[in-house]
């Protein structure tokens, strides 16, 4: 399960972030890219931080402020995942809900696509709820 104490998991999920962008974009190595677990990092966390690169960031941008590349094309724009208003208006369910099943489903924006393939993938979704919780501001 997600640990309760959001601002410390917050933390730590940053430093996580921190760590896997350095060890996978500095040119170490090919060895301490593909030893996430030296850090202590879980594979489903890892495949969550690879599946919010591939699926999330074109939009979202890679800090969660909603200015990937793709976000121009999106009216309404992509909320930024810092505010914290927003981050205390929804519940983890309604995260998961909406990446898996799309905004369409949960009244917000069909722009926002749908990721069925990740149905079945709980701890994968936990995490990826845990990023964009990640990105509040503090
Ligand atoms: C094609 C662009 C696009 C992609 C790709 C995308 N989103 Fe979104 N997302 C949006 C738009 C547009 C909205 C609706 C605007 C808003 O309210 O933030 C949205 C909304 C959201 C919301 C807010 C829903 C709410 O309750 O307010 C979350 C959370 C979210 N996306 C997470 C993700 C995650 C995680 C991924 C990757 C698995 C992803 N998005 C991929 C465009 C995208």
């Amino acid at each position: 399960m997600i640990p309760t104490n959001r601002t410390l998991f917050s933390t730590t999920t940053l430093v996580l972030l921190a760590l896997t962008a350095l060890a996978t974009s500095c040119g170490k190595s090919s060895e301490s890219s593909r030893s996430g677990r030296q850090f202590g990092i879980p594979a489903a966390r890892k495949e969550a931080n690879e599946a919010f690169q591939s699926l999330c960031v074109t939009c979202h941008g890679t800090t969660g402020h909603g200015d990937g590349p793709g976000a121009a094309a999106c009216d309404p724009r992509p909320r930024s995942f810092s505010d914290p208003a927003w981050q205390a208006s929804v519940t983890d369910e309604q995260i998961q809900k909406t990446v898996l099943f799309g905004g369409g489903a949960v009244g917000k924006s069909a722009q926002m696509p749908a990721q069925p393939q990740l149905k079945g993938k709980t701890e994968l979704l936990q995490h990826l709820v845990a990023i964009v919780r990640g990105f509040a501001a503090r």
